[in-house]
């Protein structure tokens, strides 16, 4: 059979990287799209490196641009490619602008669509992921989730149950992959980074990088708890292009530093004491992890890492934020969470489905 990936943004190529190798072992005749979404070198070219995805057949080159802009973009110019590749199914991973975008275009053309971490909600739309979670998994043929809320939510928008199934997590099949070569490469990033105990920052969501209002008390929360343990705050080109005079008068406690490569960052979210963020992702590697993880936002689409895993929902409650960060450091370390199916096969169980599928 003849699958077509599209990936897009940072958070998807962890996600395509081992159904690609699945569906290869299994011998399926593969294609790889990049939608140029993310395309600054350190958000793109070092995780196809990093973590062994073959160059893109296809780049289309999209760039930046209002969500409208980008996704039409997408959808333009994808339209001839997916045809002149024709595959039995199209790929679609998470909940980015790529995923929907894709999405709609092939089953516009009939082309049959799968969804992979399919059924996440966060029931706010008020976030343009959650936007295109609700259309990407109406019009996908098939459904794969990472955990059972996926499941129950899809049930409730009314999905066909044979179309849903349930497989477990491939960004945590990519992160046990990965991890003993992110303890390789974490003593040189030690030294050159001279760390000693350290948190994480990680911070991109529209809602909390784009308004001075919420922004900047945040970062003078993070700036004052840096006094107690050192933070690392990876930025986001969209977070440094608008706050970089503001990020410059940080104490030196709290480490502006560029976005990290797959193995970096993961060998980071390791050993920190704690991590803060924003991101769906981190909150279930730092739940594998058993690493801390304090999230800046007031709802999350992966409530297992709350139920399961080391997560905690802080909101812009700045008092609460401190309360976590304190307790985090005096506690006993997490147990590291294992959510059932998080067994590094999920990609495995995607490929087999797959290939029991008509041609
Ligand atoms: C996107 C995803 C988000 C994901 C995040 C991970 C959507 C709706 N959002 O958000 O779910 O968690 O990726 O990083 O798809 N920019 C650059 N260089 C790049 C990419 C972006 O400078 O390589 C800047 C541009 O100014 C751009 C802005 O970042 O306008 C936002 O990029 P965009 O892809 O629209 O969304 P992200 O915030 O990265």
């Amino acid at each position: 059979m003849k699958f077509l990936h599209v990936v897009g943004a940072r958070p998807n190529f962890m996600k395509a990287a081992p159904v690609f190798r699945a569906l290869a072992a299994l011998g399926h005749q593969q294609v790889l799209v990049h939608t140029g979404q993310h395309y600054d070198a350190l958000m793109s070219d070092v995780f196809f490196k990093g973590l062994g995805i073959p160059d893109p057949d296809e780049s289309l080159n999209v760039g930046s641009g209002s969500h409208a802009q980008q996704t039409g973009a997408i959808m333009s110019k994808f339209e001839p490619v997916v045809l002149a590749h024709n595959p039995d199914f199209v790929l679609v991973y998470g909940d980015v602008n790529s995923t929907v975008a894709a999405a709609l275009v092939s089953a516009k053309l009939g082309i049959r669509v799968a969804h992979v971490e399919s059924g996440l909600r966060s029931f706010d739309r008020g976030m343009p992921e959650e936007i295109n979670r609700l259309v990407t998994d109406q019009l996908a043929d098939l459904l794969f989730t990472p955990s059972a809320d996926g499941d129950e939510n899809l049930a409730r928008e009314g999905v066909a149950k044979e179309k849903i199934h349930l497989v477990g997590n491939v960004m945590i099949d990519t992160l046990i992959r990965f991890l003993p070569q992110a303890d390789e490469v974490f003593p040189k990033l030690q030294a050159e980074l001279g760390l000693g105990a350290f948190g994480l920052i990680t911070l991109h969501r529209p809602s909390n990088v784009d308004e001075e209002a919420t922004f900047l008390p945040m970062l003078d929360t993070l700036d004052s708890l840096s006094q107690t343990l050192p933070l690392l705050f990876p930025v986001h080109p969209r977070t440094r292009q608008k706050w970089s005079a503001r990020l410059a008068q940080c104490s030196p406690h709290l480490r502006i530093i560029d976005p990290q490569g797959y193995l970096e960052f993961l060998a980071l979210q390791k050993n920190a004491r704690v991590v803060v963020t924003d991101s769906g992702g981190i909150q279930e590697e730092t739940t594998y992890l058993g690493t801390p993880c304090l999230t800046l936002r007031e709802n999350t689409e992966r409530p297992i890492t709350i139920t399961h895993g080391t997560n905690v929902l802080i909101g812009r409650d700045w008092q609460l934020l401190r309360k976590h960060f304190h307790e985090a450091l005096d506690g006993r370390p997490k147990e590291a969470g294992r959510p059932p199916l998080w067994d590094g096969k999920a990609s495995e169980r995607i490929a087999e489905i797959l290939s029991r599928q008509t041609t």
